[in-house]
This record gives C-alpha cells, structure tokens and sequence, in this order.
C-alpha cells in the first residue's frame, strides 16, 4: 500500500491546473504502454474547470474511455447528473467516440440491476472475470470528498461501504439511490487522485488523514490503493492546517 502524495496549491485554479497535468501525463503513459486510456470522473462541483480545462487538450481521442466512480439516479439531462455535467464541461468539445463514454445506466426500475448493469459493462470491458477477487483495474480514477468525508457515493455508515464481492454497487444518499464504485475497485486503480477545494473540508481532511478515526464515518479512509498511486490534491483553504 503506497503513501499518499500529498499537494496543497495556492487556489482552486492552481489546483486544477496541476490536476490536468497530472492526468495528461498519466494518459500518455498508459496510451504509451497499453495503446489506451482509462479514467473514471468524479462528479460534483470541484472537478468541473478540470474538464474545462481538458476539453483544450490534444489526446488521440479514440484511444481514451471515460467512466464514472458514482452517478446520480438521474437521466443523463438532468441537472445534478454527473455524466451531464462533463459532458457539457468536456466530452461534447472533443472527437471522443461515443462509444468510448460509458456513463452509468440510470434508467433501471431498480437501482441495484443498474449497478449490475455496470459492472458486466465493466468486466466485459476490462475482460475482468465476476469472481470475487477480480476487479476491473483504471488506470485513473477521479474523486472527491464531502465535508462527511464521503467520497463517490460511499456515505457514512451506510451498506455500500461493505461491499467487498462486487465493483459497482448502490449508494444512499439520504434515502436517494446513487450508483457507485466500492472499495475494492477503488483500491485496484493504477492511479487515484482526490481534488479537494474549500475550507468545509478541513475537519473531513483531518479525520481521513488521522492516525485513528472511523471509517465508516469518514469514508474517503477507506481508498487506499493496493499497487497505484494515491494523490491527494488540495487548495489551502482546505489543506493548510493539515497535519501530516
Ligand atoms: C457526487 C460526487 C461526490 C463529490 C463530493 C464533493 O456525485 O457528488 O461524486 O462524491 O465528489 O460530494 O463534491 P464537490 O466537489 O461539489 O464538493
């Protein structure tokens, strides 16, 4: 299990400037090294510039797949969806093949064939067998943290943060239905990286990086990548006063 990296960048755009160098660089590795790119987006307010920022980049587009670490139980049109969001932000302004999106089926009557839906859609992709154990390995995967310390849609005390046999599952928030990745496929990334802005989650950074505290509170303790790389990067109204 490798140490955090840790950044604290100056400001918001600081951070999202070093963010997008940061997947450039790992893209063009793994496009190098596997003729092809895989990052799973986070959603929520933080990465947003950083798609922005990607839509000005120049990658060889057809080489690249895009997923989602959690996604709202909404159409994709909706506004709170997160593959609605960096499609606008970003997927719509680059020759990205279709089919090289894969957003996370929110259209099931149940949540839970949603999340199985994709996590076959992963395992056929990834060629990932459904045996415990075996989980689909991004090269990238994007998250974010909440001020409860959740991060995709893994929320405090609740069932998801168990589930160790599958790599898609069903968050709640508050009673409303998320799709999410678990644990295990977090912890399988070659890659994580967690964009944090903002001083409302200093006392969730404090409790992440703690020697002790729980983590079915404070969620975001649980991603700690087995082999990859694990990058925390934080603006300094969120990371000033960390101790590390
Ligand atoms: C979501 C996200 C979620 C997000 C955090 C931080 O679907 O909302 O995946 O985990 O990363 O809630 O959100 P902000 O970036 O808006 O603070």
């Amino acid at each position: 299990m490798t140490q955090p990296q840790v950044e604290v960048l100056m400001d918001a755009p600081a951070l999202v400037q070093r963010a997008k160098e940061l997947v450039m660089a790992e893209a063009q590795q793994a496009i190098a090294q596997r003729d092809r790119f895989t990052i799973a987006l986070a959603g929520g307010n933080t990465p947003k510039p950083l798609y922005e920022q990607l839509s000005k980049q120049t990658l060889p587009w057809s080489k690249v797949h895009i997923f989602w670490g959690d996604e709202r139980y909404v159409p994709m049109d909706h506004a709170d969806s997160n593959a609605g969001m960096a499609q606008k932000a970003w997927l719509d302004h680059v020759s990205l093949p279709a089919e090289n999106i894969h957003p996370m089926p929110t259209n099931a009557a149940k949540p839970a064939d949603a999340a199985q839906a994709y996590e076959t859609h992963l395992n056929n992709f990834f060629g990932s067998k459904s045996e415990p154990g075996q989980f689909p390995q991004l090269d990238v995967v994007l998250l974010g943290i909440g001020p409860d310390g959740h991060t995709a849609s893994l929320f405090p005390h609740t069932a998801a943060l168990q589930v160790c046999e599958h790599s898609i599952t069903v968050g709640d928030k508050d009673g409303q239905p998320r799709i999410t990745f678990t644990v295990p496929i977090l912890n399988r990334a070659r890659c994580v990286i967690f964009l944090v802005t903002g001083e409302n989650k200093r006392t969730a950074l404090d409790h992440i990086f703690a020697e002790q505290a729980d983590a079915t509170q404070w969620p975001a303790r649980l991603v700690r990548p087995q082999d990859g790389q694990l990058i925390w990067l934080l603006d300094q109204s969120a990371g000033q006063e960390l101790k590390l």
